[in-house]
């Protein structure tokens, strides 16, 4: 179990998935998808595919945040790159609708950063992150990261038209251990 984490809300604390984690992640993820304005992926995406996607084995890594018996949010986190581009982390993450606002998100990014490092990756980079998800870029940003680019109207958002995607880059070497 994590450090527990109170928040505004009920505590909550970080820990690895298990197996019989699953019917609670998927609820998360469902949503996620059929929100249709974070992540591309399809919203009617089967059960079956979501969890071949999520549940990465090791040396990858997934986590859940757990508070009031309940998983309030979930994140992975993996190499980017194979082969010569194994020496850079990259993650993702989701909070329940119901459980945003709360610490959650910023979280579950610490983690992905502080196995990042332990692991001594050079760099964590995020390949897609939506320019409108303000919450999302207001923790990254505020934990370091910084925008590299952005690919013009990648994305699809359903009420906003066309939106940029970003890469997002944290170079875990220039930050140096003092920080997460
Ligand atoms: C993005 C997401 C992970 C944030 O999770 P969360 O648990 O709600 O986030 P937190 O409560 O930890 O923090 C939210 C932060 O964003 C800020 N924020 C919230 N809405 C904001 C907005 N519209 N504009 C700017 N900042 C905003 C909050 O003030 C808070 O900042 P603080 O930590 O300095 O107080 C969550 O909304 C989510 O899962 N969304 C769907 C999936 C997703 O977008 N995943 C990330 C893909 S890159």
């Amino acid at each position: 179990m994590g450090d527990l984490n109170q928040a505004s809300g009920p505590a909550f604390a970080i820990r690895e998935a298990r197996d019989d984690d699953w019917p609670r992640i998927w609820p998360i993820i469902h949503e996620v998808a059929m929100e249709q304005s974070t992540f591309a992926y399809e919203p009617g995406m089967s059960e079956a595919d979501a969890k071949r996607i999520w549940m990465v084995a090791p040396p990858s890594r997934v986590v859940v945040a757990e508070g009031g018996g309940r998983v309030l949010g979930t994140a992975g986190m993996y190499t980017n790159r194979p082969g010569p581009g194994d020496h850079v982390a990259s993650g993702s993450l989701m909070v329940a609708g119901a459980a945003r606002g709360m610490g959650v998100g910023r979280a579950l990014t610490e983690e992905i950063i502080r196995w990042a490092r332990q692991a001594r990756f050079a760099a964590v980079q995020f390949n897609a992150v939506v320019d409108s998800n303000h919450a999302a870029i207001a923790i990254y940003e505020s934990l370091g990261f910084v925008t590299l680019g952005t690919a013009p109207g990648a994305f699809r958002h359903p009420t906003l038209g066309r939106v940029g995607l970003r890469i997002m880059w944290l170079d875990l070497e220039a930050t140096g251990p003092g920080t997460l």
